[in-house]
């Protein structure tokens, strides 16, 4: 097999590639992780010249880079990029595209394509390189990395798994999730997996419920136009949030490859209680900002949610009667991405403690972001009283632990697994499509004429009041999911 790599992004003038993919890309050559030899060519409609094209993504690098770097570096790695000015709407773009490869190869190559364009011009660029024979796997490995999202409901998720199964096999798709890609969501397996002491109470034995938080301080920003077709079920919920459930329920796999892998995400999503219609309404609140229509390119009469709690149930032996609480929104107090899993009560209090104190449940907070860490809160005696107990916490934190700045960006491992061809972080056909039947009858119920209004609530507040009565009609409440300790 041919050592020599090129990357071809699909998009590369957008947003995605100046922020993440080039960032990532050069990161990993400056840790000497890219293949011995290899060639980025970016593909969009907006004209660049080579040059022009290194100068851009040098201010953006500048930019939105969370590293040092020093010009020589860049110069460096620049001499690497090449851009080719095309639209992929054009059918012989493609043919185009071939000849500017093969004079940039000179000779055989693996490919990686990454689409990171619009999620419609997925199948276009498929078919148009599919078409033209550029992801036949002769002389080398031909990958595709596709961006989320994928598909806007299950049909189009089938539909477009069926358009890139025509011109790829299922080992040569790449179906991105970044959120798989953060140290602390990979964390979690370790967590559970390369410890003996968590797993034996990891069930529904012991734990009462668990809460899983992805609350954003930035509103919808400069994307208000997509985001106002989509809403926070499909941008956050079907992906991001159901991913973190995932890692947290599924069972242990048989090995750390893909497949087995894979295998346990699938079982575990396949298992969550696909929500009847009729009690959509009671296990679940969509809210929005306010100010939210008056956003750019959102409609002024919009009915896109910025804010939802769901609560889904996982039928199996593990997890019966255990909800998950799932939960997401935009502009609210801080950022944070939370799971805490809250154990069950002893079941005897057996210390001389007046009736009216309660003491706290033991929780296990795993902070994916930002403070990163794992906190697990525990009752313990007030010295020099009776029986007084008060919660304390033992403290897991990344930058105390493994020092600072030592957590990549998610971008630079996915990067570097699709090279490598380990799909172990990628989404596999069947894991999307499930989500995706998950997800769908809420957006169905709340897409419908007959759903209720839409909870408004505060910018820069911790969401809407609703979705706290939501919680407290089972007794519970939100736990410590907005702030610097999880568990204080
Ligand atoms: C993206 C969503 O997938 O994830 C965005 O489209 C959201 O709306 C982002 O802001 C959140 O990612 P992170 O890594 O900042 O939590």
């Amino acid at each position: 097999m041919s050592q020599s790599t090129t990357i071809i992004i699909f998009g590369a003038s957008g947003d995605l590639n100046g922020r993440k993919l080039i960032p990532a890309l050069f990161n990993l050559y400056r840790k000497g992780r890219m293949p011995k030899e290899f060639t980025i060519l970016g593909f969009s409609g907006t004209p660049y010249e080579h040059e022009a094209f290194r100068s851009m993504l040098h201010k953006k690098l500048s930019e939105f880079a969370d590293y040092q770097f020093t010009d020589a570096e860049w110069d460096e790695f620049s001499r690497y990029i090449y851009y080719h000015t095309d639209k992929a709407i054009d059918p012989e773009s493609f043919d185009r595209l071939k000849v500017e490869l093969d004079r940039l190869e000179k000779g055989p190559a693996n490919r990686l394509f990454y689409l990171a364009t619009p999620p419609q011009f997925f199948p276009t660029i498929v078919e148009g390189i599919g078409r033209i024979g550029l992801t036949k796997e002769d002389e080398g490995w031909r990958r595709v990395v596709v961006e989320k999202p994928f598909g806007t409901d299950l049909e189009s998720a089938k539909a477009l798994n069926q358009s890139l199964h025509q011109y790829l096999r299922e080992h040569q798709i790449y179906r991105i999730d970044h959120y798989l890609g953060k140290e602390t969501v990979q964390n979690i397996l370790y967590f559970r997996f390369a410890n003996t002491i968590f797993e034996p109470v990891w069930n529904r034995n012991y734990i009462d419920h668990v809460q899983i938080t992805v609350a954003e301080e930035v509103g919808v920003e400069h994307r208000g136009g997509y985001y106002d077709e989509v809403g926070i079920l499909r941008d956050m919920f079907q992906n991001h949030l159901l991913q973190l459930l995932t890692l947290v329920a599924m069972e242990p796999p048989s090995s750390f490859k893909a497949n087995s892998l894979r295998d346990e995400r699938v079982k575990v999503l396949s298992a969550i209680r696909l929500m009847r219609h009729d009690k959509i309404w009671e296990n679940s609140v969509l809210g929005q900002y306010r100010g939210y229509r008056q956003e750019y390119r959102v409609s002024p009469n919009s009915r896109t949610a910025t804010y939802a709690a769901l609560r889904l149930y996982i039928d199996n032996w593990r997890w019966q009667g255990v909800p998950f609480y799932l939960r997401s929104g935009k502009l609210l107090k801080e950022k944070s991405s939370e799971i805490l899993i809250q154990f069950k009560q002893p079941p005897l209090a057996m210390f001389p403690i007046p009736e009216w104190y309660k003491m706290a449940p033991n929780i296990l907070a795993l902070c994916i972001q930002p403070n990163e860490g794992i906190h697990l809160r525990f009752e313990a005696k007030v010295p020099d009283t009776a029986y007084n107990t008060r919660s304390v916490n033992m403290e897991f934190n990344y930058q105390d632990s493994f020092g600072p700045g030592t957590l990549p960006e998610a971008y630079e491992r996915l990067l570097l697994d699709a090279l490598n061809g380990d799909a172990s972080l990628f989404i596999r056909s069947d894991q999307t499509e499930i989500s995706w039947a998950i997800i769908d009858p809420f957006i169905h119920a709340w897409e419908s004429p007959e759903a209720p209004p839409l909870a408004i609530y505060e910018p820069g507040s911790l969401g809407p009041v609703e979705a706290d009565n939501f919680i407290q009609h089972d007794s519970r409440r939100w736990l410590r999911a907005f702030g610097g300790h999880c568990c204080d």
